[in-house]
C-alpha cells in the first residue's frame, strides 16, 4: 500500500515507518519538522518537508504519490502546555486535521489510521480502561483528540472515510535506529535514562502520595514497535470496517519508582531521585485493556519486559546521548 505519515519525522512515526518498509508497503514521510528530526526519517522512505496546513502541498503530495491510506501522527501532545495554549493544540490537533481529511476527501484516499490517546478517557473511573469507557477529558490536548475522533466518525458515516483511533498508552524503548528525543524531555523513561547517562542531576518524582501500591503514579508502558505493528495491522481492516482501539500492555502496569529501579538494573547506573509535588493533571493509574485490538486485529506485544523496553532505549541513549544528529556509533 502508498501510505502517508504525517509526523514520520518523530519518534513513533519513525519507527511506523521502518515497519511500513519492512512489510514492502511504501512510505511518504510528511513532517514540518518543527518537533520531527530529518536525520529521523527512515531510510527508503520518501520524505516531504511540509505543513499540514499547506492545503495545495498536502494535494499535491497525495496526488503525485497516489496515496491510498493515512497514518496521521502529527501533532502536539503535552498536557501541560495545551492548558496553556489550548489555541496551538486546536490549531495543530483539530484544524490541522481536518485540513488533511478534506485533502484526502478530494483525492479519494479513503483510509487513515489517529494517533489518538489515553488522554481522551481523563480521569477514569475504572482499571483496566476499555473503549467503551466514558471519554471525559481534563485538557485540551485529551480533548483534541477526542473532537478529531468525532470528527473521523462523521466523516465516515457521510463520506465513507474508514479510520482506526488507535489511543496510545505509554509508547517507550527505541529500535536499532529510531528513539526518542524531544525538547523539552517531559517523558519518564528518556529522563530517567538522562540521569543515568549523566545528562542531568537527578529525576524527579512527582508525587509519592498517589493511592498505589508506592504512592507513584502507574502507567502502562508499551514497546514503540509494538505500537507500531498495530498501526501496519489496523491499515488492514480499513477495506471494511472502522474501530476504535486502545493500545497498551494492560497487566498490572509499572509505578514511577519501578521504572527507576529496573532503569537502575539495566543501566548499572546510579540513579539519584527526588520527590517533589505532583504534577498537575496525572490520573493516579492508567492501564489499558487492549482485549479489542487483540481480538478484532490478532495484534500481539512481543516485548512485555519493563527492562527490555528500557534496555533498548539505553541502548540508543548510548549511541546517541546527544540526540539526532550526534550519533556516537561504535562507542556503545
Ligand atoms: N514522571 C515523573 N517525573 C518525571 C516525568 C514523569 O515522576 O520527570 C511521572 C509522571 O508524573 C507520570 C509518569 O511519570 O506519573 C509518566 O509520565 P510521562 O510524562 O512519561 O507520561 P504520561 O503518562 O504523563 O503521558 C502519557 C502520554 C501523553 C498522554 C498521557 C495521557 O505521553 O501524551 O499519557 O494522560 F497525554
Amino acid at each position: 500500500m502508498r501510505v502517508l505519515v504525517t509526523g514520520g519525522a518523530g519518534f513513533i512515526g519513525s519507527v511506523v515507518t521502518e515497519e511500513l518498509i519492512k512489510d514492502g508497503h511504501t512510505a511518504v514521510v510528511y513532517d514540518s519538522l518543527y518537533k520531527g528530526h530529518r536525520e529521523a526519517v527512515v531510510p527508503g522512505a520518501d520524505f516531504v518537508h511540509g505543513d499540514l496546513m499547506d492545503a495545495e502541498l498536502l494535494r499535491h503530495t497525495l496526488k503525485e504519490h497516489q496515496i491510498e491510506a493515512v497514518i496521521h501522527m502529527a501533532a502536539d501532545s503535552l498536557v501541560g502546555e495545551s492548558v496553556q495554549q489550548p489555541a496551538k493544540y486546536y490549531r495543530n490537533n483539530v484544524v490541522a486535521g481536518l485540513a488533511l481529511l478534506d485533502a484526502m476527501r478530494d483525492r479519494g484516499a479513503g483510509r487513515i489510521v489517529f494517533s489518538s490517546s489515553a488522554a481522551t478517557y481523563g480521569e477514569p473511573e475504572k482499571q483496566p480502561i476499555e473503549e467503551t469507557d466514558p471519554t471525559r477529558p481534563t485538557n485540551p490536548y485529551g480533548e483534541t483528540k477526542l473532537a478529531f475522533e468525532h470528527a473521523l466518525r462523521w466523516y465516515d458515516e457521510a463520506y465513507k472515510l474508514r479510520y482506526a483511533s488507535l489511543r496510545y498508552f505509554n509508547a517507550a524503548g527505541a529500535t536499532e535506529n529510531c528513539g526518542e528525543q524531544h525538547n523539552p524531555e517531559t517523558h519518564l523513561i528518556p529522563i530517567v535514562l538522562q540521569a543515568a547517562i549523566g545528562n542531568r542531576p537527578h529525576v524527579e518524582i512527582y508525587g509519592d502520595d498517589y493511592p498505589t501500591r508506592d504512592g507513584t503514579c502507574v502507567r502502562d508502558y508499551i514497546h514503540v514497535t509494538d505500537l507500531a505493528r498495530a498501526h501496519i495491522q489496523a491499515l488492514g481492516i480499513l477495506d471494511e470496517r472502522s474501530g476504535i482501539y486502545n493500545l497498551g500492555c494492560g497487566g498490572d502496569g509499572y509505578t514511577v519508582r519501578e521504572v527507576i529501579d529496573a532503569a537502575r538494573e539495566v543501566t548499572r547506573r546510579d540513579i539519584p531521585v527526588r520527590t517533589s509535588a505532583r504534577r498537575p493533571g496525572d490520573p493516579a493509574v492508567l492501564v489499558a485493556s487492549s482485549e479489542r485490538i487483540k481480538r478484532e486485529l490478532g495484534w500481539n506485544p512481543q516485548m512485555q519486559d519493563l527492562r527490555e523496553i528500557i534496555r533498548s532505549a539505553w541502548n540508543w541513549m548510548e549511541r546517541h546521548p546527544d540526540g539526532y544528529g550526534e550519533a556516537h556509533d561504535g562507542e556503545a
